[in-house]
């Protein structure tokens, strides 16, 4: 697929996405028993989880618990210390993980731009680096702007020159590029305003349901989990605590610490 997609560029591979039928979706990508520690601190522990194609899991849960850990197993920035990821019927292993990061888009939580290039530049890193048609990724680029509201004069700025908001839009930029088919995001929308939050959150959802990726996305908001999550995953100290939906988890807790996460947003107090 990778090599599909890089030897035939872009412009081929936009076909290939708009004519993606459900057969033909975006990979399954599975924990099996994996845990992982860093030093004697167990971060995660015996973790099973499944990512649907197509689908959009948010991972919720206390600072701590595990959440970016989870994404950067998946990305392969770090290795399980036991249990195995798989993506599609491949277990991840150091030796093909060049390949399967190509098909996947990472925002990392505090947006990973590189500080001495422009935003332009960075949002085209990868593109370049892959030899991707260069009229084809500028209109990409354009395209994307306009989708997530950051002017196009904010393109030749330098990272430390942007507001936090456009700096997280052009991560957002960034991951998106390629269409990949894997979306895996770290607190994507933390750093923006209320208001384009929701916009930003209302056009994530449609670019979800439009493209079908495998969408692991992690945040600290109950409304941006219920709205944008297919399934949940509530995480406490490494464990998976529960997996639903928002409704399952607010209607059929399974234990009361669900019950007191889901509260303890949703008593905040109006000011
Ligand atoms: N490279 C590392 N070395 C040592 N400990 C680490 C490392 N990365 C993460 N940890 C620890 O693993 C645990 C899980 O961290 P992780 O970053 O996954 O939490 P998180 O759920 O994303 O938290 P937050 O909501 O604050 O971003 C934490 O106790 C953290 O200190
Ligand atoms: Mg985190």
């Amino acid at each position: 697929m990778v090599s599909r997609l890089e030897s035939e560029g872009l412009d081929s591979a936009t076909k290939q996405e708009a004519a993606r039928g459900p057969k033909d979706l975006a990979p399954t990508i599975e924990l099996i028993s994996v845990s992982k520690r860093f030093g004697s601190a167990a971060a995660l522990s015996s973790i099973n989880l499944k990512f649907e194609p197509g689908k959009t899991t948010v991972l919720i849960g206390p600072s701590g618990c595990g959440k970016s850990t989870l994404l950067r197993l998946i990305i392969g920035l770090i290795q399980p210390t036991t249990g195995e990821v798989r993506v599609e019927d491949q277990v991840l292993t150091p030796e093909n993980i060049l390949d399967l990061r190509r098909r996947m888009g990472y925002v990392i939580q505090e947006g990973g731009l590189f500080p001495h290039l422009t935003a332009r530049d960075n949002a085209l890193l990868l593109a370049r680096h892959l030899r991707r048609p260069r009229v084809e990724m500028h209109a990409r680029l354009a395209e994307l702007c306009e989708l997530t509201r950051l002017p196009e004069t904010a393109l030749a700025r330098f990272p430390v020159e942007l507001s936090g908001g456009q700096r997280q839009r052009v991560s957002l930029i960034r991951a998106l590029m390629l269409r990949p088919e894997v979306l895996l995001l770290d607190e994507p929308l933390a750093a923006l305003d209320p208001m384009v939050r929701a916009t930003l959150r209302t056009e994530l959802k449609a670019i979800f349901q439009h493209l079908r990726q495998t969408v692991i996305l992690v945040t600290h908001e109950l409304t941006e989990a219920a709205c944008l999550g297919n399934q949940i995953v509530l995480l406490r100290q490494g464990h998976v605590v529960q997996v639903g939906t928002f409704a399952a988890l607010r209607d059929h807790p399974a234990e009361s610490f669900v019950s007191e996460f889901i509260n303890a947003q949703q008593g905040l107090p109006v000011l």
